[in-house]
């Protein structure tokens, strides 16, 4: 009989949390130990407020938690302990050297391989569930195989395709769950978890680097039908078409199907960026410059069109929001998350304040302290080095509040940069009768009743309608 599966994760961030609270909760009788280096982020896990915010995360946590669920920075003895080692660590974009701004920074992966081979003894099965580049396992199965200790290791890839904002929903019902590998039993012994809670035909068997390949590419393609309705959007605003009604006749197409097509100030998040970055990294190294400049033109619609939106409130307030007050409706890089990870909230007010506009800014989830310290990174210098002038600016120019009205009360326009359902519900009459004429709205999401609000007396501004 196969003996017990005892987890270790290491990672406890916004995959490692909530996948392994869902693994905890899931399965009662498989302990999971989820351990981190950064002890207040593990102290958050242990209390009552968690360090992420995902709808659904507290009660399944609290399920767990205590029974077969703990959160610990002893990652040594979690690492020993454990047969079956996750590795959901984080993989930015690299910021220096070799394929600086493109490859992944894999020194975190490289870190957890070594420290598992050193101290590891017995068979483990190591999963990497963080997004790396084709071909990783193989120098994550040469660094486990010079354990000294005589330990030996299977390695699984097995990527994460949960969305924030809908992790618990999408970790209860994935639409797949893919696992690739070389030996068919560490395979089964990692299905046999999902197993428990997944229907077997969509846990989906491939080799390691189909796996890897497939959440870089899973990713990509996600991203460019944003891409390709923003850019529509662009065209509609120049034509008269509506880039709402455009997506939904293009949508009912069963061939197109109508999800991932809502056009926007672009998409944000620690994934799509890096991962097409990493992507078209990976096609240069390969020689296949025609499919990396293919991705590449991904991110740089969305980089188009953040700038494109800041630039459309300038001109349209006249040329100029020196010293204007505009309010900005969300931080977050999309509704019910607190992750501003590459938020396009953040560009538009780096634009913004560029310009002198005055920044009054609200978002039910982001802590103001994260707001600065985004803000300060946006203006900082390669080396990271922020300048006194913007260290300045952003302290006389931005103010953080908690509340919509608040923060539309004297403002010359509201940017709705998140796509809360409080914004859907404001009550318009308050806000406008707070705000200076004329009241403009630039409506980032395209979630605002625009009739009604145009009925108010509001000027608004939606992406991709003239
Ligand atoms: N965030 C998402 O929605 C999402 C979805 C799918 C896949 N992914 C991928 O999953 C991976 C993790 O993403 P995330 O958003 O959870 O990142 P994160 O930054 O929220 O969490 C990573 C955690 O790993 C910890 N860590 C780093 N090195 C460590 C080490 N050597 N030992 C112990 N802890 C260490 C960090 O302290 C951090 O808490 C990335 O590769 C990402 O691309 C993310």
């Amino acid at each position: 009989m196969d003996s017990p599966i005892k987890i270790c994760c290491i990672g406890a961030g916004y995959v490692g949390g909530p996948t392994m609270a869902m693994i905890a909760k899931q399965c009662p009788d498989v302990e999971v130990h989820v351990v981190d280096l950064n002890q207040s982020r593990i102290d958050q896990w242990n209390s009552d407020e968690l360090p992420i915010y995902e709808p659904g995360l507290d009660e399944v946590v609290r399920e767990a938690r205590g029974r077969n669920l703990t959160f610990s920075s002893r990652i040594e003895a979690a690492i020993q302990h454990a047969n079956m080692i996750f590795i959901a660590v984080n993989t930015p974009t690299k910021s220096f050297g070799i394929g600086v701004g493109r490859a992944a920074n894999l020194e975190f992966i490289e870190k957890c391989a070594r420290q598992i081979a050193e101290c590891s003894t017995g068979h483990k099965i190591v999963v990497e569930k963080s997004t790396l580049p084709v071909r990783t396992a193989e120098a994550v199965k040469r660094i486990l195989n010079s354990s000294a200790n005589g330990a030996t290791f299977d390695v699984l890839s097995n990527p994460e395709f949960l969305a924030e904002g809908t992790a618990v929903q999408d970790l209860l019902y994935p639409d797949r769950v893919l696992i690739g590998g070389e030996s068919q039993e560490a395979i089964n012994r990692l299905a046999q978890v999902y197993g428990r809670w997944i229907p077997k035909d969509r846990i989906l068997t491939t080799n390691l680097w189909s796996s890897e390949l497939s959440k870089l590419a899973a990713n990509a393609f996600l991203a460019q039908r944003v891409s390709s309705i923003n850019a529509i959007s662009a065209l509609c605003e120049a034509t008269g078409a509506d880039v709402d009604e455009v997506a939904k006749a293009i949508g009912t197409d069963s061939r197109i199907g109508p999800k991932f097509l809502k056009s926007s100030v672009g998409f944000g998040g620690s994934c799509f960026q890096k991962d097409i970055l990493n992507l078209v990294y990976l096609c240069e190294n390969f020689g296949l410059h025609e499919v990396a400049q293919y991705w590449e033109q991904v991110v740089i619609m969305n980089d188009y069109q953040k700038r494109r939106f800041s630039e459309r409130i300038v001109s349209t307030m006249f040329n100029t929001v020196s010293d204007k007050k505009i309010a900005i409706w969300g931080f977050a890089f999309k509704k019910d998350t607190n992750d501003t990870r590459e938020s396009a909230a953040i560009h538009v007010c780096h634009n913004l304040l560029e310009e002198r506009a005055r920044l009054v800014i609200y978002d039910p989830r982001v802590h103001e302290s994260k707001i600065r310290s985004d803000l300060k990174m946006a203006f900082s210098d390669v080396n990271g080095v922020l300048s006194d002038k913007h260290k300045q600016l952003i302290e006389t120019n931005v103010t953080v509040v908690q509340d919509a009205y608040v923060a539309a009360k004297e403002a010359h326009a509201i940017a709705v940069l998140t796509e809360w359902d409080e914004f859907k519900q404001v009550d318009a009459k308050r806000v406008f009768d707070g705000m200076r004429r004329p009241a403009f709205i630039f409506d980032g999401r395209n979630i605002v009743d625009r009739s009604k609000l145009t009925q108010q007396g509001f000027e608004v501004h939606c992406i991709g309608r003239s």
